[in-house]
């Protein structure tokens, strides 16, 4: 037999193993990097994502006993199973650890009055780094999505897809999580960003080729661990809701750029820098946009800087190794860098010109070994194809 080498044939094999017959489909979904638009999403605001190629899949069969069951794959191949859950039973904090993701989603989805109550096998495979601030758990959560409609037969518009996972997340996992990741890892296109305005709900494509421009987007994952459902993220996001009562604005999106500084004086101090930081970044993402949109992505380098900057000392989620990678990235000649998703660790991005690569990896590695902290992982992101089914 050959080696299975996709996430989604690797799936299909241990299925096989697993189950004794073939899958009666596989589908994947992507990780994600967000090239600006950070904190934005639960402000109703603008962000900007691209898919990686890096994928969980989950290949799946129905059943008819209302069971579901699920195993993932290890990286030693090992597959891990999941104690079986009946899916009519799924009540929100019954199920605990990674298997929660999963049950989650067949929670939404009949919540929502999908078939979904006739249960199902799934196994998962997948390459998108885990803790990475990458969206591993957003990816799985997507494929699992897709993977039930598809087993239900129910053909559903990808930003209703993408509000079910955000539900699933938020009311069955417990992370407070906004929509930035399920949009992209469902919406996202091969070889584009993808312009959302969540406050519209509409997802435009915007034509991203680094490799044209001589430029690429280095992920640097720090491997420092993060977690959404620590205090953190919540804090913050319960911080940007208040200061939006405050003014009297549905979502700190509401707040004009022009009249910030008149703004910021109306709110407790303690509120300020998070407006500040919400309103700026919005900036951000519309002239990252407007320059994609003109070819000019080297100029995209301040705004993705000047986006640290604001989460760094505004917003207060980036840490140590964030800042290490970016500035040593910085350092060598990257155009711009910055902490991307929501922050306290994961990975950072750095828009390099090719020339440099080896450059800027060097200086980061040595950043990172002279503060003794544990070597990251780099790699070339290329825009990549959003979710799908695979066979
Ligand atoms: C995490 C969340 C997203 C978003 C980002 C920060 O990735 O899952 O919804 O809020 O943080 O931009």
């Amino acid at each position: 037999m050959t080696q299975a080498t996709t996430p989604a044939a690797k799936a299909a094999e241990a299925f096989e193993r697993l189950h004794g017959r073939a899958p009666e489909g596989v589908w994947s979904a992507p990780g994600r990097v967000n090239l600006i638009g950070e904190h934005t999403d639960y402000n109703d605001g603008y962000v900007l994502p691209f898919a990686l190629p890096h994928r969980i899949a989950v290949a799946a069969s129905p059943r008819a006993d209302g069971v579901m069951t699920v195993s993932t794959m290890g990286d030693d191949g090992g597959l891990q199973e999941a104690d079986p859950v009946v899916v009519a039973d799924l009540v929100p904090g019954t199920v605990k650890g990674w298997a929660a993701y999963p049950s989650g989603v067949a929670w939404a989805l009949r919540e929502q009055g999908i078939a979904v109550t006739a249960g199902a096998d799934l196994v998962i495979a997948g390459d998108v780094p885990a803790g990475a601030g990458l969206s591993s758990s957003h990816a799985l959560e997507c494929a699992v999505a897709l993977a039930l409609l598809g087993l239900a037969g129910v053909d559903a518009e990808r930003p209703d897809i993408a509000r079910w996972v955000q539900r699933s997340e938020n009311d069955f996992v417990g992370a407070p999580t906004g929509i930035l990741d399920q949009t992209a890892s469902l919406c996202c296109v091969e070889a584009h960003a993808l312009f959302y305005d969540v406050r519209s709900g509409k997802p435009e494509q915007v034509a991203f080729d680094a490799a044209a421009s001589g430029l690429e987007v280095l992920v640097i994952d720090t491997r420092a661990s993060h977690a959404l459902v620590d205090g953190g993220y919540g804090a913050r996001r319960a911080g940007c809701e208040r200061a939006a009562e405050i003014l009297g604005v549905p979502a700190l999106r509401d707040v004009d750029i022009a009249e910030l500084d008149q703004t910021l004086v109306r709110l407790p101090e303690d509120l300020r820098p998070l407006v500040r930081h919400v309103v700026t970044e919005n900036d951000r993402v519309l002239r990252t946009v407007d320059l994609l949109r003109k070819g000019r992505l080297a100029e995209v380098g301040p705004l993705l800087s000047g986006s640290h900057a604001s989460l760094r000392d505004d917003y207060r989620v980036s840490c140590l190794e964030l800042d290490v990678a970016v500035d040593s990235a910085m350092a060598a000649g990257a155009l711009g860098a910055r902490m991307v998703g929501g922050g306290f660790g994961g990975s950072a991005i750095a828009l390099v010109p090719v020339e440099r690569h080896d450059e800027v990896e060097r200086s980061v590695l040595a950043g990172f070994a002279s503060r003794s902290l544990t070597r990251p992982r780099l790699f070339t992101a290329v825009p990549s194809a959003g979710a799908g089914r695979d066979r």
